[in-house]
C-alpha cells in the first residue's frame, strides 16, 4: 500500500506534468508567458541568464560613449550624446526589472557582474578613439542591437518582450544619431572623412560578432529557438544586419573593410568574408583592449553611488513608517 507521502509525490508530478502540457500548449499558441506562470526550471534560467547579460551590457555600454561627452563638437551634438547614454542606463533599469520579475534581484545581478561571474557584450571592451566613434558606434553598434532585438519584442517571456518595445524605440533614436553623425564627417573636410572611414574600418568587424558565434558553434540557440525566446539564429541576423548595412554605407560614402563582401544574385544576399573568432574569444576571456578598465570603472562607480542607495532606501524605509503610523 502507498503511504500518504508517495501518494502526494504521484499527485504532484501529474500537477508537473499538466503545468508542463500548459506551458508549452502556450509557447506553441504564441501566448506571452508571465511572472506568476509555472515555467520550467531551465527557461526561467536562461531568461536570467540572457536578461541579466543584456542590462550589464546596457549599462556597460555607457561607458565608451560617455568617454566623448565633454569633448562633443558642438552643443547640439553634446545633448545628443547626452540623451543618448542616459537612455542606455534607462535600459539598464528596464532589463534589471524584467530579471527582478524571474525572482533574481538587480544586487545579485550587479555582484555576478562585478566579479566577473556574468558577462556582458564583448563590443564595449573596444576603445572609441576619436569623435567618429561615436558615429560609428550609433550606427554599427546599436545598429546590430536593433537586428538582434526587434525580434525579441516577440519573446515568450511577457516582461521581457515589453521592455524591449520601449527599447527598440529608444535605439532606432541611438542609429539614425550616429549614422547623421558619419554623414556629417564624411561629407565633411578630408580629415573629417578620414576619421569617419577609420571608425568604420575599426567597428565593422567587431560588430558582425556582435551576433555571436556561428550557428553550429551556438551552445543555447536550440532550445531558446524551442522557447521562442530567440526568433531567428545568430547566422540568419548577421546575413540581415550586413544586407542593411551596405547600402547604408554607400550613401554614407564610406566603404566597409571587407574585399570579399558581393552580391549573390542567385542568394539574394551579400556575401562576406571570414569573421575572425580567435579575435572574437580572446575578447570575451577578458583580454580586449578594455576589459580591464570597464569593469574597474564599473566597480568604481558602483562603490561611489552607495550613499544614493542608501539614502534611497532610508527615504522609504521612512515612507512606510509614516504610511504604517497613519493607517
Ligand atoms: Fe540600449
Ligand atoms: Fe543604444
Amino acid at each position: 500500500m502507498a503511504t500518504a507521502a508517495q501518494a502526494y509525490d504521484r499527485e504532484d508530478a501529474v500537477d508537473q506534468d499538466a503545468y508542463e502540457r500548459a506551458f508549452d500548449a502556450a509557447v506553441a499558441a504564441d501566448e506571452r508567458i508571465e511572472p506568476r506562470d509555472w515555467m520550467p526550471d531551465a527557461y526561467r534560467a536562461t531568461l536570467v541568464r540572457q536578461i541579466a547579460q543584456h542590462a550589464h551590457s546596457e549599462i556597460i555600454g555607457m561607458q565608451p560613449e560617455a568617454n566623448w561627452i565633454t569633448r562633443a563638437p558642438s552643443l547640439r551634438r553634446k545633448a545628443i550624446l547626452m540623451a543618448k547614454v542616459q537612455d542606455e542606463a534607462g535600459h539598464g533599469l528596464y532589463l534589471y526589472s524584467a530579471a527582478e520579475t524571474l525572482g533574481t534581484g538587480r544586487d545579485e545581478l550587479l555582484d555576478k557582474l562585478h566579479t566577473g561571474r556574468q558577462k556582458y557584450s564583448s563590443i564595449f571592451n573596444y576603445p572609441t578613439l576619436t569623435w567618429a566613434d561615436v558615429g560609428a558606434i550609433g550606427w554599427l553598434v546599436d545598429g546590430a542591437a536593433i537586428t538582434n532585438q526587434v525580434p525579441l519584442c516577440r519573446c515568450s517571456y511577457g516582461p521581457y518582450a515589453r521592455a524591449m518595445v520601449r527599447i527598440c524605440k529608444e535605439e532606432s533614436f541611438h542609429q539614425r544619431q550616429g549614422y547623421e553623425l558619419l554623414l556629417a564627417l564624411s561629407k565633411g573636410t578630408p580629415e573629417q572623412h578620414a576619421m569617419a572611414q577609420d571608425a568604420v574600418d575599426r567597428w565593422w568587424w567587431p560588430s558582425l560578432m556582435m551576433f555571436g558565434p556561428p550557428d553550429d558553434e551556438s551552445a543555447h540557440s536550440a532550445q531558446s529557438m524551442a522557447w521562442k525566446i530567440k526568433r531567428h539564429s545568430n547566422d540568419e541576423l548577421r546575413r540581415r544586419f550586413v544586407d542593411i548595412c551596405v547600402p547604408q554605407a554607400e550613401s554614407l560614402g564610406l566603404t566597409l573593410p571587407d574585399p570579399d563582401l558581393k552580391w549573390n544574385e542567385e542568394l539574394g544576399r551579400h556575401e562576406f568574408g571570414e569573421i575572425d573568432w580567435t579575435e572574437f574569444k580572446n575578447v570575451l576571456k577578458g583580454n580586449g583592449p578594455c576589459n580591464e578598465q570597464r569593469i574597474t570603472q564599473r566597480r568604481q562607480a558602483h562603490d561611489e553611488g552607495a550613499w544614493v542607495r542608501e539614502a534611497a532606501s532610508a527615504y522609504a524605509g521612512k515612507h512606510t513608517e509614516t504610511g504604517a503610523a497613519r493607517a
